[in-house]
């Protein structure tokens, strides 16, 4: 191999030096001592078959492996922490965000190795890498899917230039059980949504070109069912019935494949009692052969191992040749393949051609991505690539659109400026918990708190006052919240959750709000002032008791660094409030799970709860707005090619501009299986300027939204009438 660089240049040198061995590579003929895999213009598959022609087993095996890499912030120990990691591993999860400490591992992996083969540095880049936008629970609250695409192609810029070449996301698992820690993650309890919002997501990492400046992989996760984790508990089993594998589990991946997603990942849960990392079903049939991907599958971190916990392999070494030969190609984090693939090739247990299936998708990625030719990342100042005031100003947005208006008795808000507001809470002040979890490199300083937007809106009207503490016991605080309450006209309470109640092993029996809040709100309402609640959380909430005491209440969810100047927006009117939610609020614990597209009970009007309403506190879709907005009749006309075209004009009939999502559902009520009593079909987000109408439509295509699929995936339209429903109108479609 040709080396002219030396291990003691500087890092802009060794860009230097690269860039001029890229472009001699690249003007030699592919053939002749060139070696035809570092030949940029040739073809992917030739390139990958030409390394994999020089590789050796155990070179092989090094590329499926991840490791976890970085965190020390001490200069003086990089050295010894890279001398743990061996140059030819396949992966790492860089958890710094120092460039120069990845450079230095990917200048071991490129001079080091024999075949110099880069690392690919993976990281969870959920929403936002440092810019910290809304959860993507909230982001689905948005339903505005190009906000959701930009931010993601700003989280992929940052997270590039912060040496990141691959994002564990989006997380497209549906969800029903609020009492889960991780529906803060994904896009909610409706299979379309999710199925929007990864095509989006995935769109907005990878760009036209993996190649392309800024681009990052994606990977869908978790495949698949982790949503259904019994109880909510995390990491727990599933019973997933094939009807529901095909109706509501894969349909979000099938969207995200269809999208190009690079990368899978599998989930910890099982199916049927296999857990879907040693799924051969799953990992290969389904998602391979049925659904058409064509990247590769990572574990979810130690996934391989914990085959052992959950009784399917004796030990590490099944496990991994369970899991390999399911189909999961990357190990993250066990080192289960690295210890055990060579041994278990010897023993037949695993096959070379199955390796050497995992090392090709691997290093494909590798390639797509340019590693080869740009294995570096140019050392920039930190100014100039993150938190820039384009990023910024899309948080805003995206804070603006995703918060949701529960309730507003009397018109109480938006709040008129003139008012004396006591700003009160745990979460007024606060900045790190509305950040969310997995906030990448998000930092708490870079956050507008309530207090900060609120003050920037009303100036010395706002008198704050902590009021109490997020859990605990403490009532000292309380006397000072209660004198500020009497001496204001409107009380602006902040409460919630701490970011660390939801997110991966949060699970929570209890979602209703910490005993001392509750205390709190009762103490507020003694005074007779009108309170607006204002909701940080991670997931939906049981806010039963709250909700009679409160006048208004906007859920601002973990809004990011923009949740301030957001919520202050809509609290005093200048932007008036149009998300609605993607997930149910249950009234009770007891109900769940209640998710709006349950199929019709076999008794209609019976089998209600005895001790509490059956429905829901507030149900998916549902939000206000500062507008109102009234729905024309649905229109449908049938077109030439058997597809049929649904409009609706919906009338701005208030006295201020709103944006108004119009979601369209599907009821099939007689069918050969017992279908939803609705499904979201459709959904557009519009602006519409007070006293004009706007028309919203929705292309019919009986297959992909009347039919439905069995059982077995397949799908199947039947003859008959379907109902349209938008809001309150009900239009039916005769096959
Ligand atoms: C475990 C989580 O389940 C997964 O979502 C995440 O991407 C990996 N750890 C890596 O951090």
């Amino acid at each position: 191999m040709i080396t002219f660089v030396t291990k003691f240049d500087t890092m802009e040198n060794r860009l230097t030096k690269s860039a001029i061995l890229a472009t001699f590579l690249a003007l030699m003929p592919a053939s002749g001592f060139a070696q035809l895999y570092k030949n940029a213009d040739a073809p992917v598959a030739d390139r990958v078959a030409d390394l994999m022609s020089r590789m050796t087993v155990e070179e092989k095996i090094w590329q499926l492996n991840q490791a976890g890499f970085g965190n020390n912030k001490n200069i003086n120990n990089i050295g010894e922490k890279l001398k743990h990691i061996p140059p030819q591993i396949g992966s790492l999860i860089y958890t710094d965000d120092d460039v120069s400490l990845r450079n230095a591992m990917q200048w071991k992996a490129m001079e080091e190795s024999r075949l110099g083969i880069p690392i690919l540095f993976g990281y969870d880049v959920i929403h936002g890498y440092r810019t910290v936008y809304p959860i993507s629970l909230a982001q689905a609250c948005s339903w505005n899917t190009e906000l959701a695409e930009a931010m993601s192609s700003v989280a992929a810029r940052e997270a590039k230039s912060g040496g990141i070449d691959w994002t564990f996301s989006p997380m497209i698992d549906v969800a029903r059980d609020p009492r889960w820690g991780r529906v803060a993650e994904g896009y909610g309890e409706d299979p379309y949504t999710n199925a929007r919002f990864a095509i989006a997501a995935v769109k907005g990492y990878q760009g036209d070109t993996l190649s392309g400046e800024g681009n990052i992989a994606a990977c869908l996760k978790h495949y698949i069912g982790y949503g259904a984790s019994t109880g909510g508990r995390d990491y727990s089993c599933t019973e997933i019935s094939d009807q529901a594998l095909w109706d509501t589990y894969i349909p979000p991946y099938q969207a995200g494949v269809n999208a190009g997603a690079a990368t899978v990942m599998s989930s910890f849960n099982d199916i049927n009692g296999v857990p879907s990392t040693a799924s051969r079903f799953l990992q290969t049939d389904i998602l391979r052969g049925r659904l058409g991907f064509d990247g590769f599958v990572v574990s979810d971190w130690n996934a391989v191992e914990q085959l052992v916990s959950q009784g399917v392999a004796a030990d590490r070494a099944q496990a991994a040749a369970m899991a390999l030969n399911a189909g999961v190609d990357l190990d993250m984090g066990d080192n289960a393949y690295a210890e055990n693939l060579a041994a278990l090739l010897e023993s037949g247990d695993v096959a070379m051609e199955t390796i050497d299936r995992s090392v090709a998708l691997i290093l494909a990625l590798k390639f797509r991505l340019g590693l080869f030719e740009n294995p570096y990342t140019p050392e920039l100042p930190v100014e100039k690539t993150m938190l820039q005031p384009a990023g910024r100003e899309l948080a805003l947005r995206l804070a603006e659109e995703s918060m949701v208006l529960l309730k507003n008795k009397d018109g109480v808000l938006p709040l008129d400026k003139q008012l004396r507001i006591a700003l009160i809470g745990p979460m007024a002040a606060d900045k790190g918990h509305l950040l969310g979890s997995w906030s990448g490199h998000g930092r708490w300083e870079d956050v507008s708190s309530v207090l900060d937007g609120m003050k920037d809106r009303f100036g010395d009207k706002v008198k704050y006052s902590k009021g109490c503490d997020f859990d605990g016991d403490d009532t000292s605080l309380f006397a000072e919240a209660v004198a500020a309450a009497s001496e204001s006209d409107v009380i602006v309470l902040c409460l919630g959750e701490k970011r660390e109640w939801s997110g991966e092993n949060a699970s929570r029996a209890s979602i209703e709000l910490p005993v001392i809040q509750k205390k709190l709100i009762k103490e507020l309402h003694a005074t007779g002032k009108p309170i607006v609640l204002v909701l940080t959380n991670g997931r939906p909430l049981v806010l039963t008791e709250e909700e009679p005491l409160c006048a208004s209440i906007l859920e601002m969810w973990q809004p990011g660094v923009e949740g301030g100047v957001a919520t202050a927006a809509i609290l005093s009117g200048d932007i008036n409030p149009s998300g609605k939610l993607a997930m149910t609020f249950p009234r009770h614990v007891g109900q769940i799970p209640v998710f709006y597209c349950e199929r019709p009970r076999a008794r209609r009007d019976q089998g209600f709860y005895q001790d509490i309403p059956t429905e829901p506190l507030y149900d998916f879709a549902y939000g206000l707005s500062y507008t109102d907005y009234t729905y024309g009749d649905i229109n449908i006309s049938s077109n030439a090619d058997g597809t049929y075209t649904a409009t609706v004009a919906v009338t701005n009939t208030g006295n201020r501009d709103g944006l108004e999502t119009v979601h369209w559902f599907v009821t099939d009520p007689v069918s050969s299986i017992s279908r939803p009593a609705k499904e979201l079909k459709f959904f557009e987000k519009k602006q519409i300027k007070k006293g004009a109408t706007v028309v919203y439509s929705f292309e019919i295509d009986p297959i992909r939204d009347l039919a439905f699929v069995n059982s077995k995936g397949e799908p199947v339209l039947e003859k008959g009438r379907y109902i349209l429903t938008v809001k309150d109108k009900i239009k039916t479609i005769e096959l």
